[in-house]
């Protein structure tokens, strides 16, 4: 192979990385898919893309988050990162997301009774009246774009009170959540560009100092809140260190918005979208099919589309040997339209019996899946049941340039009416 021509991989990769792509990634997830496992050119890094991989290296005990076990230099959040800032210079990876065993259970199981299906259902009452709010804004001004006024503000509203993070302080929040949502993506060998590290580093310096100024406030001002828990939980020598109190606000201040997002824009879209139309208008009477619609949208048009691991150890699949060291990017997106599992799996079916992996498995399945199920859910059905006759007001819309949390930047809906709560 000539030095100007891509190894498979390296194309694949190269393509996934495209701004072009960002509307429908998915023919290039199938073209992968088919591939098999592919390695990228001649670096220590694998791609897999099917269902059976991907879950057997998410379950795997030996495919791991910490990233020293890498046999390349890896940055931030990293798939193959070795221009961006390194580990050590965002303080995030002091975080449940990026330590493993005993470290992680240690973390995870300080936060996990805050997200549990029960404690999560009693802030179904708050999550609707934010909805309600949300809608009314819009009516009041009689044009709707349904990310801004709705998929964001309700999730970033949320997860800021159950953190006890002040809400007036949003606009800042964004600006650093912004840049290090993108600190996630991959960086690929052919130089696809994303903001200058230099700024993801400033923007999490200035998202830990203010962690930093709140806990303080909290210390000598406690609330009812998760930041004052893990704050007891620090002075009560809970073996947690205070920048893992931060690491763990951010996490959640960031998993905790910009994912949901996303599933509520898309869930939007899909269901605004022709031949969709009638779930919109069963969602309408029966807001209890809300359940599959979402699961059914986690799958068909995930808000996460793939996440790193590496091999602590040697790992052999069926089509690819990994090596200690191999960095093992995982296309959830396209392991959620794997034919060998789901049938006709382009088709958006939400009686289909549904085993995606949008909120990953194992060890490090997502925490905030109910949260995320129910925020979605209500912001699904407020729409359905207020909104009338909504129509997308251009398709595609413009989709934002993150390559691992995907979804559109705006969604602008025209509609007739906006009926009141109730
Ligand atoms: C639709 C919305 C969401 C999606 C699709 C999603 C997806 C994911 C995925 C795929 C992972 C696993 C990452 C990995 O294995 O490397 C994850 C982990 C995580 N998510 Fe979510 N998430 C969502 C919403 C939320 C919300 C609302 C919260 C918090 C309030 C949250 C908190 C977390 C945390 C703390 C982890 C790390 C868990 C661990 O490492 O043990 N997520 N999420």
């Amino acid at each position: 192979m000539s030095a100007t021509t891509p190894a498979p991989g390296t194309g694949f990769f190269a393509q996934l990385l495209d701004p072009a792509q960002r509307v429908d990634p998915y023919p290039l997830y199938a073209r992968i898919r088919e591939q098999g496992p592919v390695r990228l050119g001649d670096l220590p890094v694998a791609v897999l893309s099917t269902h059976r991989d991907c879950a057997t290296i998410l379950r795997h005990k030996s495919a791991v988050v910490e990233r020293h076990h890498a046999s390349i230099p890896l940055g931030p959040t990293p798939v193959h990162d070795l221009a961006g800032p390194s580990a050590d210079e965002l303080s995030g990876t002091a975080s449940m997301l990026f330590r493993d065993a005993p470290d992680h259970t240690r973390l995870r199981r300080l936060v996990a009774k805050a997200f549990t299906p029960a404690v999560v259902r009693g802030l179904e009452p708050r999550i609707t009246e934010i909805a309600d709010a949300a809608l009314d804004r819009a009516t009041e001004r009689g044009n709707i774009d349904l990310v801004e006024d709705l998929a964001y503000p309700l999730p970033i509203t949320v997860i800021c009170e159950l953190l006890g993070v002040p809400l007036e302080d949003e606009p800042r929040l964004r600006r650093w959540s912004m840049l290090l949502a993108r600190a996630l993506d991959p960086v690929s060998a052919t130089g696809t560009g994303r903001p200058d590290p230099a700024d993801m580093v400033t923007a999490n310096n200035e998202l830990h100092d203010y962690f930093e100024q709140l806990v303080r406030v909290r210390r000598t001002c406690p609330g009812d809140d998760l930041l004052s828990a893990l704050i007891v939980a620090e002075e009560s020598g809970d073996a947690l260190t205070r920048d893992e109190v931060i690491s763990t606000c951010a996490l959640l201040l960031i998993a905790g918005h910009e994912t949901t997002v996303n599933l509520i824009a898309n869930t939007a879209l899909t269901l605004l979208r022709p031949g969709h139309r009638h779930h919109l208008s069963i969602l309408r009477t029966a807001p209890a099919f809300s359940a599959s619609v979402i699961e059914e949208s986690l799958r068909y048009d995930p808000p996460v589309q793939l996440v790193p691991r590496i091999a602590r150890e040697p790992i052999e699949l069926p089509g690819i040997d990994i090596a200690a060291g191999d960095l093992v990017v995982l296309l959830l997106a396209a392991a959620n339209r794997d034919p060998a599992v789901f049938a006709d799996p382009d088709r958006f079916d939400p009686a289909r019996d549904n085993r995606h992996l949008a909120f990953g498995l194992g060890q490090h399945f997502c925490l905030g899946a109910p949260l995320a199920r129910l925020e979605a859910s209500v912001a699904l059905t407020r729409f359905a049941h207020r909104v009338h006759d909504p129509h997308l007001a251009c398709d595609p819309p413009p989709y934002r340039e993150h390559v691992t949390l995907r979804g559109p930047a705006k969604l602008p809906v025209n509609f007739a009416s906006i009926r009141t709560p109730g």
